[in-house]
């Protein structure tokens, strides 16, 4: 057995997480930076120690014995392999969000390949274009199977990674537990599907209750966050700090402060941020989270060593090299809208599913509550919403029509965000999840270039169960 990328894997994170010195510019000539990645995924019932040692642990389903999974590393331009294997009781699949990757690969049940069966395996293999903080996770009855904890990183290095003293993982997760500290059984309940979707009532940070983080002054530090929770919305807040985002869903973004110096991240995305740790020995600064403002709270502290790194401010972190996507030719393209509608104190009075109209009321009987132009999604495979002819650009207009957010996730792309309300957004980011704030309309750009079917969906995984999503097919 050659050694797994997982063992690898390690021993470049124990090399990433020692100081080194700045402006090093990274290692040039790291080994194998072409060489695929290949790494054995299982997935099975996991005790997850959520409260920390000393709390009885919760049974969950996790990839890797742990939840979250391993963090999965590979160089920018390599290629990937995962021998994944289902010892769940119960079907799923993997998909890579965010990653372009070949349509077969994309793991989505019914539409690029069959369930994996318990005790069956699959083989996930594709190149990274990519550099950037992607993660993975089930795509089948992804509402509970995510819940459970069938979620992990992966991080694409760049080939030449910036310089910091530190990286972090920070996968923000929540869970809904029930009095005896069991995960509560209550998957797909109808209220959560007509509001704001399954919010738990403990946040964890890398699967436990987050723990203030050792820094020290002078330190820069690369933050990599992802919001792996099936529907609360985070909005980070650094005290006395002045974290920049530099990277959003993988793809660097010129470096800058956050709108109102707080990062909001909803589900589905990732957000890379570069921490310079400004404060002096011995204090502790907040990290809050204020994005629900009547139920903000402390996530967790940043916690000053006794001795300082260094005393000198570093200078401003460079931006990081772009990632190979192809630029949407706005002149020639086509623009198609998407009107979401739905959920509670919303104006949808009925839609379609499996071709029959119904009403509102029925529609809520069926489990469903949300509509993608006029259209719920019933189970699995249907329709293509939009056909997109390939090689060609278009513009999405998004529109939210509800009273509630929506992080929109599309498949297999990324797109340039160009406007919210008609307003040109200032970065332009790339992004493959944006969220929608309620009764919004978002524009966004991309070259149809993967071809396939693609899954188009809110994030909030409740409202994709609910019929918030749709097939992109590009042809
Ligand atoms: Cu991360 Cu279709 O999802
Ligand atoms: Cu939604």
């Amino acid at each position: 057995m050659p050694p797994t990328a997982a063992s690898l894997n390690r021993r470049q994170w124990l090399a990433l997480a020692m100081p080194v010195p700045l402006l090093a510019a990274g290692c040039a000539a790291r080994p194998g930076t072409r060489a695929p990645t290949e790494v054995d995924l299982v997935a099975q019932p996991v005790q997850a120690a959520l409260r920390g040692d000393g709390h009885p642990a919760v049974d969950a389903w996790g990839y890797g014995g742990a939840v979250p999974g391993p963090v999965i590393r590979a160089v920018q331009g390599s290629r990937l392999r995962v021998d994944f294997h289902n010892r769940l009781p119960a079907a799923t699949t993997v998909h890579w969000h965010g990653v372009r990757v070949p349509n077969a690969m994309d793991g989505v049940p019914h539409l690029t390949q069959p369930p994996v069966a318990p005790g069956g395996r699959f083989t996930y293999e594709f190149d990274l274009p990519d550099a950037g903080t992607f993660w993975y996770h089930s795509h089948l009855q992804s509402a509970e199977q995510v819940e459970r904890g069938l979620q992990g990183v992966l991080v694409v290095e760049e080939r030449q990674p910036p310089a910091v003293d530190r990286e972090r993982v920070w996968v923000l997760d929540d869970w809904r537990l029930s009095r005896d500290g069991r995960l509560a059984g209550d998957f797909g309940d109808a209220h959560d599907i007509a509001h704001a979707g399954r919010i738990g009532n403990l946040v964890t940070v890398n699967g436990r209750l987050p723990r203030d983080l050792p820094v020290r002054r002078g330190e820069r530090i690369r933050l990599r966050l992802v919001n792996a929770a099936n529907a609360r919305i985070f909005g980070l807040r650094f005290d006395g700090h002045a974290p920049q985002v530099v990277a959003i869903d993988g793809h660097p973004v010129a470096p800058h402060a956050p709108a109102g110096d707080t990062v909001v991240i909803a589900p589905g995305m990732r957000v890379d941020l570069v921490l310079d740790c400004i404060g002096r020995p011995g204090e502790r600064h907040a990290v809050g989270d204020v994005f629900y403002p009547r139920a903000a709270y402390d996530l967790l502290r940043l916690a000053y060593e006794d001795v300082a790194l260094r005393e000198q401010p570093l200078p401003p972190f460079p931006p990081i090299a772009p990632n190979p996507l192809p630029e949407p030719d706005l002149a020639s393209a086509t623009t198609h809208a998407l009107r979401f509608e739905g959920g509670m104190m919303g104006r949808l009075h009925g839609a379609s599913l499996d071709g029959k109209p119904m009403g509102m009321m029925a529609l809520m009987r069926s489990g469903k509550a949300w509509a993608v132009n006029g259209v719920v999604a019933g189970g699995h495979v249907h329709e293509p919403a939009l056909t997109l002819e390939r090689g060609r650009s278009y513009v999405l207009a998004l529109v939210n029509d509800t009273r509630w957010h929506h992080p929109i996730h599309l498949h297999g792309h990324a797109f340039r965000v160009l406007r919210r309300n008609g307003r040109p957004t200032a970065l332009r980011e790339w992004q493959d999840t944006v969220l929608m704030a309620p009764d919004e309309r978002v524009d966004v750009a991309l070259v149809a270039d993967n071809p396939g079917d693609w899954m188009l969906h809110c994030h909030i995984l409740e409202h994709q169960d609910g019929g918030m999503m749709a097939i992109v097919r590009i042809r």
